[in-house]
């Protein structure tokens, strides 16, 4: 992975001002990316596994990008069987269409190709793509995705030297057709084999820094399963964003990234001329794995050497008082010129309550996971498109309940309804003894509380109502509650799952379809003119009579 430098410098005055001018007047540019989806061999972990490239690559190429950019990417299937991306914390703004989970767009057929157009509209940050159908995501296709601010709007740090995206997670030896057949034979996965850093094992990754400089790491658990901590021997980190969230910046000597999540640290070469371990392993669990990657100063005068430093303890309070941690720099810039800060998310008031209960158990004799009580099944059609040619019998909305009962799991194809502009108080209760990471796509959404036990009224007096951080993944710890504010500003019909892979494939998801009854062109664009159609929507017309 090569340094990149990216975001703009100052620029004498004139050129600022016609920079303006240009900004004003011009359409936001286009990014055009042309992508083969193949097999191809690959190694991660000593042994020859058949992975998922993407023109080659394994892990796939960077999308850079800058805030508003709109990406054109023609994704050519050859693979023997149906394909998606989605793009993990990309909005989609009115845009579900292009979302690339399988309630919105058509799997890509073998062989065939479908273009993703999409744009990063009023975000910033660091997010990642990864292949959203079966189980593919534990062969590879998955890749990062930063959003750049625009060149005018101020970023609370100095441009670092270079910049570097860590994909770091969990891994299996095992194809992941037979994973897949293990989860469909109602079986558990068993344990992995290792933790992968940028798609290679123990000491194959090496990031080089020049003595006295200031690096980015832009750092996204894109595994299947397990909570991972991140640390380099030496040295501290400083957290500076959070999934487009500039944060307060505070030094960690370590991090928790559950699964799902993403986080950019500045990391300054301030340590003596040598090479230093770069560490990653699993939490919370009894058999902890361990990764290496070596941070390789330009001048080094020795390999690595020394103890890997350890992780954390195994229990949770030293990860839920770091989460805590994590806020909001009110006054530094998001995408826009004004201070983050700006948006009085504390102040709203909430008009719905949803409380998802996550669960296990068995349905026929096979492992299901659910969320209030619905493990979700795939009907013959996407949701999306359903709701666009008003095909009735896909699905219903209200099949998920927004209160958990106690009793058995069921499956069902669920959407859960709601109002475009209602603002929404979302609690996450963990029965059980893992950690979950839920993700909702379209969204982000502010983390205001998360504590132990099981959440009541009386825990809304814990609630950080002035600078928690807003993002789209986040962790509920075992046994415990995670509570977030969300403002339902995006129709569409949005992906709402467990980041823990093997249990969203196994039903742990539900669509939330954020609607209005007005339909204009200033809330959701029209489906696209390529969109694949498929199931009932296979032969309807792509224009509506309006
Ligand atoms: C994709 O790669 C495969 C294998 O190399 C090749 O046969 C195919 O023609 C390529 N397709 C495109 C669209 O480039
Ligand atoms: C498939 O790719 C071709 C160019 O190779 C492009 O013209 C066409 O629009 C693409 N199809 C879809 C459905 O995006
Ligand atoms: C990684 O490098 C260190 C230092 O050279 C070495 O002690 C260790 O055995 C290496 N690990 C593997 C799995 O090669
Ligand atoms: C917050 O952002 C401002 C820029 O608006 C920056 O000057 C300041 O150092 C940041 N503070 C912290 C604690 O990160
Ligand atoms: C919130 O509700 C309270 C009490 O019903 C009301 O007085 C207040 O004006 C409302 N605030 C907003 C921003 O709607
Ligand atoms: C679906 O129904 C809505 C509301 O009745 C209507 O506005 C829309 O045009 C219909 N769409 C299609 C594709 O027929």
């Amino acid at each position: 992975m090569g340094a990149l430098r990216l975001r703009g410098h100052l620029f004498p005055c004139v050129v600022l001002f016609s920079t303006l001018l240009v900004f004003v007047s011009a359409e936001d540019p286009y990014l055009f990316f042309d992508w083969n989806i193949t097999y191809g061999d690959i190694y991660p972990l000593g042994v020859k596994q058949q992975g998922i490239l993407i023109n080659g690559e394994f892990p796939g190429p960077d999308i850079n990008s800058v805030t508003n950019n709109n990406l054109v990417i023609n994704v050519h299937n050859s693979l023997a069987e149906p394909f998606l991306l989605s793009w993990n914390g990309v909005q989609q703004r009115k845009n579900s269409y292009e979302d690339g989970v399988w309630g919105t767009t058509c799997p890509i057929p073998p062989g065939k190709n479908f273009t993703y157009i999409l744009q990063v509209k009023d975000q910033i940050g660091s997010f990642y793509y990864y292949p959203s159908l079966a189980f593919h995501k534990a062969a590879g296709a998955f890749g990062g995705l930063r959003i750049l601010s625009r060149p005018l709007i101020p970023v609370p740090f100095p441009e670092p030297t270079g910049d570097f995206t860590v994909l770091i997670g969990d891994w299996y030896k095992a194809h992941h057709k037979t994973l897949k057949a293990l989860l469909d034979g109602g079986h558990r996965l068993p344990f992995p084999d290792g933790i992968l850093i940028n798609g290679r094992g123990t000491n194959d990754t090496s990031l080089t820094f020049e003595p006295g400089k200031t690096y980015r790491l832009r750092i996204s658990n894109v595994g299947l399963e397990h909570s991972l901590n991140f640390r380099i021997q030496g040295h501290q980190m400083k957290l500076v964003e959070v999934e487009g969230t500039h944060t307060v910046q505070s030094m960690y000597s370590s991090l928790d990234i559950h699964v799902g999540q993403s986080y950019s640290v500045l990391v300054t070469a301030d340590q003596s001329a040598q090479d230093y371990y770069i560490a990653v392993s699993t939490r919370f669990t009894s058999k902890v794995l361990t990764t290496t990657g070596i941070l390789h100063y330009s001048n080094s005068k020795k390999g690595v050497s020394g103890p890997i430093p350890t992780g954390p303890t195994t229990e949770t309070g030293w990860s839920l008082s770091q989460a805590r941690s994590i806020r909001t720099n009110l006054t530094a810039s998001g995408p826009r010129p004004n201070p983050q800060g700006s948006y009085h998310y504390g102040k709203v008031n909430v008009s719905r309550t949803i409380k998802l209960v996550s669960s296990a158990g068995q349905i026929d004799g096979k492992q299901r996971y659910a969320v209030n009580r619905v493990s979700f099944i795939p009907a013959d059609t996407p949701l999306k498109l359903a709701d666009y040619f008003n095909i009735s019998g896909v699905f219903r909305v209200g099949s998920i309940s927004d209160k958990p009962t106690h009793e058995k799991i069921y499956t069902d194809t669920s959407v859960m309804g709601a109002d475009y502009r209602a603002f929404v108080e979302i609690v996450f209760q963990n029965r059980e003894n893992i950690v979950q990471s839920w993700h909702i796509n379209g969204y982000s959404f502010w983390v205001v509380g998360m504590d132990g036990g099981v959440w009541t009224r009386a825990s809304r007096k814990e609630y950080n109502l002035i600078d928690a951080v807003s993002r789209c993944t986040v962790q509920v710890y075992p046994k415990s509650w995670t509570a977030i504010y969300i403002a339902l500003d995006n129709v569409g019909m949005w992906n709402v799952r467990s980041e823990f892979w093997a249990r969203q494939y196994l039903g742990q998801q539900f669509y939330l379809r954020v609607y209005t009854p007005v339909h204009s062109l200033r809330d959701e664009y029209l489906l696209p003119k390529n969109a694949l159609l498929c199931g009932r929507a296979q032969g309807k017309k792509l224009e509506p009579s309006v």
